[in-house]
This record gives C-alpha cells, structure tokens and sequence, in this order.
C-alpha cells in the first residue's frame, strides 16, 4: 500500500478502534455507548445520507442489483420508503428500460406522457394495453388532431365483454373535467375533491393532452412522505449496466427512460476494464450524471474508481449470503474492515461508499454505516420479499422464494439473454430457498428501527455525525454468544 494511504486508513482505523493487522467482520465487534442527549430513538427524525456524490438518499438502504431481487415492483417499493433499488442489468435492454419506465410511472406526481389510444381501437387492444402498462385508464385522442376526446377507465370497460367494440362506444366522452397545463398537485387535488372524480387530463389550451394527474397519486404522496423523488416528482431509481458489451448505449436508454442514477457493476472492481468504463461513462452520461461503480474491497481499488471519475464506490468482495467467491478463488476481505478502509480513502475526496453484501440484520447494517459507509446495499435482507421478482412456492408447509447468486450456475444457464455459444464459468455463487417474508416494508421497518436506537446510544442526531462519532471494540467469540439471547 501506499505509504500515505497506509497512513490515512491506520489513522481513520485507529480512532474508529479497529487494527489494521486482523481485518474484522461484523460480529466480531460492538459499537461502543456513548454519553447521548438524545431522550428517544424516534427523536431521531433526519436519516438523511448520500448515496453519491450529490445525490441523497431519506434512508440509506440500497436494494441489490440481483435477478432476484431487484426489479420495477422492488424499486418502487424501496424508492416509496426513501431509499432506493437499482435494477438488475441480467435483462435485455428493452426490457431494463420498461422496468425504469415503470418505476417512473408509479406514484408520479404529474405524469407527463399518459397513454393515449385512438377512438377506432378495439376494446381488446386496449385492455391489453392497460394490462401491459399496468395502468387503470387511458386518454382517448383524436387520431388527426390529436385532441382530448374522452377518456376510458376500468369502470367503462369492466362488464363489457363484446371485445370487438371501439373505444368510442365504450368510453367516457368529453365534456370531462380538465385542468391547464400548469395545474400543480395542490391545485388538482382541490378539482378532483369537488368534482369526485380519480383522473384530471391536463390540456393545452386547444385541448390536445400534455399531462395527468391521479388522485391515487396524489393519495400515495401523502401516504409516503418520506418517498425518494425526481426533480419531476416521480420515484427515483438505479440502473445498471455491465463491462461489456453495448454498455454505454445501454446507460444512454436507461436514462433516457428516467433512470436517476447508473451502477457499473463487476465482480473484479479493481479492473482496468472497469477503470476505462466508468471514464467512458462518465463522457457519455455527462460530469454531473450519477455514476457508481463497484465492487472493490481496497482503498487502492476504492482510488482507482474515484481517481476514474465515480460519484460512489460500491464496496464488497464476497460477504454476500450467496457468494463463494472467498471459497472458491480465495479472493475477499471481511466486509467491516473493507468498508472502513475504503472509507478512510473516498473521505478525503469526498466520495461516499456503498457497504455491498453481509448483512443479516439490524446490527450488521447499523454497523456498515458506523464503519463509514453512506449506504447499504441489500440482497439477503430483501430476498423472499413480496415484491422480489420469482414465484413462491411451498415446500416442508412454509412458503419460499429463491434467491441466487449472480454467478450461480443455475443463474448462468437460465439467463434469459444469455448467448448459447457463451461458456459457463465456475460458480462463485449458490442458489438458496428462502421464506417468504411479506411486504419489504416490514424488513426496512426493522432496518430503520435498529438504527435509529443505535443512533441515540451513540448519541448521533444525523448520519452524518453518526459515521464520524460511532466506534468499535473487538469482542471475543464468547462475547459474541453472550450477546444473544439463551
Ligand atoms: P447479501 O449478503 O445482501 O449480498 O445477500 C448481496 C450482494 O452479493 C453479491 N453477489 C455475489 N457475490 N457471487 C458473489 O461472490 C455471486 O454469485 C453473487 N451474487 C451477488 C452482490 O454484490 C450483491 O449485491
């Protein structure tokens, strides 16, 4: 290591009460109770923290880039909550873009394009279409001037079952209740109250449609209010892209479809090929774009990606509950000392890290964030959640999901866009059956909960001082069992 790196990571070790000579997980140490003035944990109202450079998050929970973890149904859940999900780069590109897309679609607060259908449609047609976007009602525009005619929602179209019919028969016809575009949320929620209706077309003033507006919206807004949003008001999302391939024109559809922040994302971080990616992304995307990268488990991995141009560096190599990286190359490092080393590192230049993989429960992600870390990426957490993608199933009389490893041979051979001549590689990951665990709200719940106690005993009213004040004692392996309930 370079002598002034080796000094700053000694010194940030040091006074976080780690040693440099043993690298350390997270069980084998116990954050140290501080004097605090803090009366309670939900005293503790600001759980504010960045996941890049200038991007932040309302809590600091991440939800992994993992075919089993992470798609529209997740990120939206995650980005309601505060957090956010970034999803996983193992689909086609179309189809990683409509996942964006229906991220931005959920909850938004204006949406901008709404679906429209000409009057000639038939009904079929058209429910497939709100079937496939997932959405409860289309405008209805004149096929040559392009004008508001009316609108059909899942009223006009539930007992109807002559299929064949046209749009026009069926929907509900102007006069509607509209609104200039202009209108803002406040203001449609007035109109859509007096006039009892759930969907507010926002017009131009010849009529032709430049918005929409939701009453189920405008109620989620409400009812999330910690909810992470886009400048535009809608929920925020992660993309992700690989090494290889198409990549950069990848990152340019996904953002181009509202993704609000891109991970280039490798199993060997400290990788020239990663090192000219997140350069070449950075050209493309733009200096302002968020672009994070990862994994590496070195402050000098953690330097090539800043000194590169990243936003965020993801940090873990092989802590993850379906990883066998350390067990198959014998590559890794315990994930509390790479998390602290890398932190010592990006601090100077003010880069945040993201703690990726290890964590089984509250502790373990409270710990992650007091050793440096801005964030916490999760997969084990989330898997078996409601809104992973993957069927449940039963099996011994409880309800399961799988998760997998990315580099899993089961997840090799059944990548949908994998290319047949392409060769199976040596598992560094395994598949396990995990129970079912309900809504990810309840395991963010714990999460949260956890670090907020944390954060008044450490007596830390923000992250931001939490990371700085939070520090760690060794524990012996009979510590450890002590501190577990008999
Ligand atoms: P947790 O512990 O939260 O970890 O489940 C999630 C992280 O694990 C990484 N990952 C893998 N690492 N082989 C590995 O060595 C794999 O097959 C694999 N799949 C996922 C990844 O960083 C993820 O975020």
């Amino acid at each position: 290591m370079d002598e002034k790196i080796y000094l700053i990571v000694e010194k940030y070790l040091h006074e976080k009460g780690l040693s440099h000579d043993i690298a350390a997980t997270f069980e084998d140490v116990l954050i140290i109770d501080q004097k605090s003035d803090i009366p309670s944990r939900s005293s503790i109202k600001d759980t504010r923290s960045r996941l890049a450079r200038d991007f932040f998050l309302n809590i600091p929970v991440v939800s992994a880039n993992m075919d089993t973890v992470t798609e529209s149904q997740m990120a939206i859940a995650l980005a309601r909550l505060g957090g956010i999900g970034f999803i996983h780069q193992f689909l086609p590109i179309e189809k990683r873009v409509r996942e964006i897309e229906k991220v931005k679609r959920a909850d938004s607060g204006i949406i901008e394009r709404p679906f429209t259908v000409g009057p000639d449609l038939n009904l079929r047609a058209a429910r497939e279409m709100m079937k496939k976007w997932q959405v409860s009602g289309l405008l209805v525009v004149d096929s040559d001037t392009q004008k508001l005619v009316g609108i059909l929602t899942s009223r006009d179209v539930r007992f109807e079952d002559a299929e064949d019919k046209k749009v026009a028969e069926i929907m509900t016809e102007m006069p509607l209740i509209t609104a200039l575009s202009g209108t803002n949320l406040e203001q449609a929620r007035v109109i859509l109250k007096k006039n009892k209706v759930e969907k507010l077309p926002l017009v131009d003033e010849e009529g032709h449609v430049v918005g929409l507006i939701t009453a189920k919206d405008i109620l989620k807004i409400e009812q999330y209010p910690l909810a992470l949003r886009d400048p535009k008001g809608r929920l925020s999302v992660g993309a992700t892209v690989g090494v290889s391939g198409d990549f950069l024109t990848d990152a340019a559809a996904l953002v181009e479809a509202g993704a609000d922040v891109i991970l280039v994302d490798t199993a060997r971080g400290f990788s020239t090929r990663l090192e000219d990616a997140v350069t070449r992304l950075k050209n493309e995307l733009g200096a302002d774009f968020p672009v994070v990268a990862g994994n590496v488990d070195t402050p000098e991995g953690a330097l090539m990606l800043i000194q590169a141009g990243v936003d965020a560096v993801k940090v873990g190599i092989g802590p993850g509950a379906v990883c066998k990286t350390r067990e198959g190359p014998g590559v890794g490092m315990p994930q509390l000392t790479a998390v602290a080393e890398c932190a010592a590192a990006a601090n100077a230049h003010g880069v945040p890290i993201i703690a990726d993989g290890g964590i089984r429960g509250g502790s373990d992600f409270c710990k992650a964030l007091a050793a440096g870390a801005s964030s916490v990426m999760m997969g084990w957490i989330f898997a078996g959640c409601e809104e992973t993608p993957g069927e449940q199933f039963y099996e011994d009389g409880e309800r399961w999901k799988i998760y997998r490893g990315s580099a899993s041979l089961e997840f090799q051979i059944s990548r949908v866009d994998r290319d047949e001549s392409e060769k199976l590689r040596a598992p560094e990951g395994v598949p396990r059956r995990v129970r079912y665990r309900g809504e990810a709200k309840g395991a963010v719940e714990e999460l949260m909960g956890a670090l907020r106690s944390s954060m008044s005993y450490v007596g830390a009213w923000t992250l931001e001082e939490y990371r700085r004040v939070a520090k760690f004692r060794r524990q012996t392996a009979s510590g450890y069992t002590e501190g577990k309930p008999i």
